[in-house]
């Protein structure tokens, strides 16, 4: 009989044409989250998962699915997983890393030159027949070059972000990380700073750190009165890295000078009065949002269970310990 898998919305067809070469594949129809009750019904009976960030997978889904063998997240992120929950019940969790390093590493750096030169500001300006002809003052923005770029989480998106505004963009870099990284900072003479230097000491703050306890809220109230005035800050991590309410904040009273999120504290939602904001960008979790790559996600999520069905350790498990507790 053909293993089945369950994905909970419609993704790129590479992978779901991959699983369908052996597996029984279930897609649900619905175009949008399924609700708690619709994943729990979903999961029965199914031998693999392939979920999107946007799906909190705890003990109890894992539970009603008996003859679960792998949890195959569509994302590089994996917050919305219970691992811990995966662990103790022996099932691999995987994610999709570094196919999305460019894309995201490119939407960063868009993030970042689209509130610097107040690139969306400008379009509105255009669009709403306020341009009258050019003027030496009109719509003023900040430099890149020689400006300082902290960068906070030197994984492979982070690095790639600090390569491109390094070498590109001329810009200084300074990072923080659990782990130094000598060949980094040599390759682009980068200084390490602790989190509180960074903020201090940043024209631009790019955040690529995952969400777990300890960078939750990162940045606060208490932090925005450290950054500088003319400071700008970019999330394309995870929303609640970032304290929003106080972020709206901080840019209300203009503490810093701009903020451009991909992610949200709560999405969809966004905190009162944020949108209301000139000095900010919005995207909708775009960042990995390109053809190829949502592709190619797509064929890692596929590839992933394929493994975990022929029992083999999935390429991109992120709860390791489970092969080495047998
Ligand atoms: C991820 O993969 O974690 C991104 O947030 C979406 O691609």
């Amino acid at each position: 009989m053909k293993p089945k898998v369950f994905v909970t919305m419609e993704i790129p067809q590479s992978g779901i044409s991959l699983l369908k070469q052996t597996c029984l594949v279930t897609v649900s129809k619905k175009k949008r989250v399924l609700t708690r009750k619709e994943l729990l019904a979903g999961v029965k009976g199914t031998d693999a998962l392939l979920c999107l960030l946007t799906d909190k997978i705890d003990e109890d889904i894992m539970k009603a699915a008996k003859n679960l063998k792998v949890i195959a997240n569509y994302a590089v992120g994996f917050d919305n997983i219970d691992v811990k929950a995966a662990t103790k019940l022996k099932i691999p969790v995987t994610n999709t890393p570094g196919v999305l390093t460019d894309a995201v590493a490119d939407h960063a750096c868009a993030l970042m030159l689209s509130i610097a030169r107040r690139i969306v500001e400008s379009d509105k300006f255009v669009r709403a027949g306020k341009y009258k002809g050019w003027e030496p003052m009109l719509l003023l923005g900040g430099d890149l070059k020689g400006k300082t770029l902290g960068i906070l989480g030197l994984g492979r998106i982070g690095s790639a972000v600090a390569e491109r505004m390094g070498k590109g963009f001329g810009m200084k870099i300074a990072y923080y990380d659990l782990n130094r990284n000598a060949e980094f900072e040599a390759s682009l003479g980068a200084t390490y700073l602790t989190v509180p230097e960074l903020l201090q000491n940043s024209d631009y703050v790019s955040v690529h750190v995952p969400l777990l306890p300890t960078t939750r809220h990162l940045i606060s109230t208490k932090e925005f009165a450290t950054m500088k005035k003319t400071a700008y800050l970019i999330n394309t991590s995870r929303g609640p890295v970032i304290d929003e309410k106080a972020l709206a904040a901080a840019l209300k009273k203009k503490q810093i000078a701009g903020a451009a999120l991909d992610v949200f504290e709560n999405e969809p939602k966004l905190a009162p009065g944020l949108a209301k904001l000139d000095n900010i960008v919005l995207t909708p979790h775009t960042a990995s949002a390109t053809i190829a790559t949502r592709s190619a996600m797509s064929e890692i999520a596929a590839q992933n269970i394929l493994d975990a069905l022929a029992r083999q350790k999935p390429r991109n498990t992120v709860n390791l310990e489970i092969y080495q507790q047998q």
